[in-house]
């Protein structure tokens, strides 16, 4: 484990909590936070019991709370049996929610359509029996590459209604990557969808299906389902393709949820790690639910006359728990958007806001930070020239905030109103961890605060002790919580050595390092592994330098991060070419072909920003890449650190003048 951790600016300025949010809040005021946090610390099971009983419905209920038997393999609830799809959508039946809006889908284009509960219900029930119909059945795998609209959320929410586990593809990804997990998952089913829009542009899905299945290793693959979104050119296997509205077709409109163990898996998401190949991280019924639904309640406060907006993608965590689960097993109103913050012009974002007068808010930095230079550079799209008096509640998500983009989202967003919550989680958390409450915790810029009662973080060092405050670390959690990631599909060692290492005590190592403040609150200060995060986006710098040197011209590549003003981090691959060293027309070439080759293999998040050539890369005598003087490098900065162990200390001079 690599300790280099960078520093942070500790923030002094302090926002205490607004008095109208206090009141009547889920949890109201930090003595009530304290004692939850405190009953959860005593009895753990009576916390998670109750909590359990009380926010979900199940068909058999249950008598174990956490059985750690097999740790850290540990099992929540497990003799109890519920379904998902029952909780988010059957339970508003014969309730008013039923007649509510559930979700306000806006087109890229602007169109809106309005579903309600009940009509979701429906539409769910009756893609569910047409799935049903073609043979599957629980435990089976399918995979979701679909763009963000009513019928993903409806096809997630199919597949849990019969215990289908679904593994959703970022639609920006590509043929190889969608291959690579539909084989690692070993899918029966693909549901996709013949194009996207995003910003006035189609983008083919369905081909990106068909020449995935190409690939080879996907046999088991016995239908592909395709959402007809653009009426655009398909190409056709018959016998294998089926039109969604096919399927659906007569089907009736109630279907049997199906009654499931706690621990049945109910999806399994690839996010990147440390090593070249994604892990399927996997979730579990019963305990991913109530973590969703939970902190819905809790962080956002969320209530019946709510309008809820995550602008997430289904493609990740953040859309499986803040669109499809969460606000829905919590009868929400939720805005669903296909389309990008750009288009068609800067302002979509606080325009929609507007028009749907949404009341919690949820985005990342990245949006943030390039909404920022957005409006200053076009004033008439300025947030301040739009009605934005409908939020009360507006959250960050995915990577740190920095101080100046929370101020800017605070005051310009959020008109000093609103509470900015900076909610620090990951994929295998399965919902937020670490988070201001609105109606509890002082604000501080650029720190996620405290952890939700329950979930006893800490900053730990190489022996699993308890650092000083002010000193970093390694942040881990120090005891189990429903939502926990399972295990990672098909490698449980991969599994325990990846967050439960022998050293630190049993404890889950995020994989983040962090520090605490005088006042207990975390601060986090970026990863600690090779993980980078770009514009929210997790990708490892060995899925990149995989790509890389797939291409036949290179011959070695190392990738790090550097950071950047709009999207966090940026990537910078150092590349070895299989020939001389390109003169500077010749390395721009090279560069955008191999851009668009990683775009290829991985999908453009994954594109370099900065191609730098060298004959060389800088090793230690053992071989061993220096990958810690490439970031120096990378941000332009001379090297100081001692290169003595350097084989061949003169390529870093080489490459810092590269282009
Ligand atoms: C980073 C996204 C700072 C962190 C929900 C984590 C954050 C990784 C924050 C998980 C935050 C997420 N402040 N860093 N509020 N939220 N991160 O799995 O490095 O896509 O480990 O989950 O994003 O990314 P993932």
């Amino acid at each position: 484990m690599s300790t280099e951790i960078e520093s942070v600016l500790i923030e002094n300025r302090v926002f205490p909590p607004f008095p109208n949010l206090v009141k009547g809040a889920a949890i109201s005021g930090m003595d009530a936070y304290q004692t939850m946090c405190e009953d959860a610390r005593k009895n753990p099971d009576a916390f998670w019991e109750k909590l359990a009983r009380e926010h979900l419905v199940w068909d058999k209920p249950f008598t174990q709370i956490v059985d750690d038997g097999k740790a850290p393999f540990y099992r929540w609830f497990g003799d109890g049996e519920l379904n998902v799809s029952a909780n988010c959508l059957d339970k508003h039946l014969g309730t008013p929610t039923a007649n509510k809006t559930a979700i306000i889908f806006e087109a890229d284009d602007g169109k809106v359509t309005q579903i309600t509960y009940k009509e979701l219900h429906a539409r769910v029930c009756q893609f569910a029996n047409g799935i049903k119909a073609l043979g599957y059945k629980a435990g089976e795998r399918a995979i979701i590459y679909m763009p963000m609209s009513i019928e993903a959320v409806v096809a997630m929410q199919a597949c849990a209604r019969l215990g289908i586990i679904h593994s959703v593809v970022f639609g920006g990804f590509s043929s190889k990557s969608l291959h690579e997990r539909t084989v690692d998952v070993g899918a029966t089913l693909v549901i996709t969808a013949d194009e996207q829009m995003r910003g006035g542009r189609s983008i083919p899905l369905k081909s990106a299906v068909d020449e995935s299945l190409e690939m080879g290793g996907c046999e088991g693959v016995r239908h592909v389902i395709v959402y007809r979104r653009t009426g655009g050119q398909v190409q056709w296997r018959d016998g294998r393709d089926l039109w969604m509205h096919d399927v659906c077709g007569n089907q009736a409109d109630t279907c049997e949820p199906e009654q499931l163990n706690a621990e049945h898996p109910l999806f399994i998401l690839y996010t990147s790690g440390s090593t070249g190949k994604p892990k399927g991280v996997q979730h579990a019924c019963a305990g991913f639910l109530l973590w969703a639904l939970l902190t819905v309640k809790w962080t956002f406060d969320a209530k019946d006359s709510d309008v809820f907006w995550c602008t997430a993608d289904v493609g990740w965590v953040t859309g499986h728990t803040y669109v499809t689960y969460g606000p829905l097993a919590a009868g929400l109103t939720q805005v669903v958007f296909e389309g990008v913050p750009t288009y068609p012009d800067v302002g979509r974002f606080w325009d929609m806001i507007q028009r749907h007068k949404v009341s919690i808010f949820y985005t990342a930095p990245t949006a943030i930070r390039s909404l920022t230079k957005a409006a200053e550079a076009t004033p008439e799209r300025h947030p301040r020239e739009y009605d934005l008096t409908s939020l009360r509640i507006i959250g960050s998500v995915g990577e740190p905030i920095n101080p100046e983009a929370w101020m800017w989202y605070y005051t310009n967003v959020g008109g000093e109103r609103c509470p900015v919550l900076d909610t620090w989680w990951q994929t295998e958390t399965g919902a937020h961890m670490i988070t201001p409450l609105p109606g509890v915790t002082p604000l501080k810029p650029g720190s996620c605060t405290l952890p939700l009662p329950g979930i006893e973080a800490a900053i730990v060092d190489e022996a699993g002790d308890e650092v000083e405050r002010g000193k970093g670390g390694f942040l881990v959690m120090k005891r189990p919580w429903p939502g926990m990631i399972r295990t990672i599909w098909g490698d449980p060692d991969r599994f325990k050595k990846s967050y439960f290492p022998p050293e630190l005590k049993g404890y889950y190592l995020a994989g983040d390092g962090a520090q605490r403040d005088s006042d207990g609150y975390f601060w986090i200060m970026g990863r600690i592994d090779d993980v980078l995060n770009v514009s929210g986006h997790r990708l490892g710098t060995m899925e990149v330098e995989s790509a890389l040197v797939a291409h036949d011209l290179v011959a070695e590549a190392a990738v790090v991060g550097r950071p950047d003003a709009t999207t966090g981090e940026a990537i910078v691959a150092f590349v070895v070419l299989n020939r001389n060293l390109p003169d500077d027309s010749e390395a721009e070439t090279i560069a955008k072909t191999l851009r668009d080759w990683v775009g290829k293999e991985i999908g453009p998040i994954a594109k370099p920003k900065d191609i730098r050539f060298g004959e060389n890369l800088p090793k230690t005598r053992s071989g061993k890449i220096m990958r810690r003087l490439l970031r120096v490098v990378a941000k332009g900065e001379p090297v100081t650190q001692d290169t003595s162990t350097l084989e061949n200390p003169a390529i870093l001079d080489q490459l810092s003048k590269a282009r």
